[in-house]
């Protein structure tokens, strides 16, 4: 395909997101639109319940079931017991930020929990008034891992929405449900990071690790 076919086949795939239109004219651009060929959804309506398929967490179970079995062996030869490693699901809170770090239609990113995963990379964003005013907080969280295959996104601020520069998935800001891309054909939602604003003082409290990455990306069935 030539650069010029690949330009012309683009121009036609357009999203409209409150009334603006988003092209995938290029990858560098702010407007992170589909740049794969792949359907773009224009679908905004309710966003099916999350039901995932294999989750990090079990994932993690049983690769951290097949090593503790593998390590204790000759207890398990001996008569012993052996545990599982669990993969925790309460975290201790961390100050991210204080609300002055971030102006509004900005983002900056964090790192949640502490370990060294770096698909624990997560954004906060301080929502303009409009999406402020839709979900209800002008703070949200979420982890950076994109649901289609695991690249990091990022929040535009001349778009107001939430972009992966692999394949140009579009993620809403206000809750992180896809609206654009591949990972608006898998529709499932950017984990979202729990949070507490303490007066100027902004707190993670929260990720659901069943969220994340690995064997989350069964599409929700009805
Ligand atoms: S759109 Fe493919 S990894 Fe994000």
């Amino acid at each position: 395909m030539t650069p010029n076919t690949r330009s012309m086949s683009l121009q036609d795939k357009t999203i409209w997101y409150r009334g603006r239109s988003f092209s995938s004219a290029c990858l560098s651009c702010n407007d992170f639109a589909n740049f794969s060929g792949s359907h773009l959804s224009t679908e905004f309506g309710a966003a099916p319940s999350k039901k995932p398929g294999m989750s990090r967490r079990n994932f993690l179970k049983v690769m951290g079931g097949v090593s503790a079995v593998l390590a204790a062996a000759p207890f398990i030869a001996g008569g012993g017991q052996y545990l599982i490693p669990q993969v925790p699901s309460k975290f201790k809170e961390v100050q991210i930020a204080k609300t002055t770090d971030v102006p509004v239609n900005g983002s900056t990113v964090f790192w949640f929990p502490f370990t060294t995963d770096p698909t624990y990379t997560n954004m906060l964003i301080h929502l303009p008034p409009k999406s402020a005013q839709e979900a209800g907080k002008e703070f949200v969280a979420y982890n950076r891992t994109c649901i289609h295959l695991q690249c990091l996104v990022s929040f535009l601020s001349n778009s107001e929405l939430i972009g992966c520069p692999c394949h140009g998935s579009l993620y809403r800001p206000t809750d992180g449900w896809p609206v654009g891309g591949p990972a608006a054909q898998i529709g499932r939602y950017l984990p979202n990071v729990e949070l507490r604003v303490d007066g100027d003082n902004i707190y993670a409290v929260n990720l659901n690790l069943d969220d994340i990455g690995y064997g989350s990306t069964t599409p929700p069935s009805e």
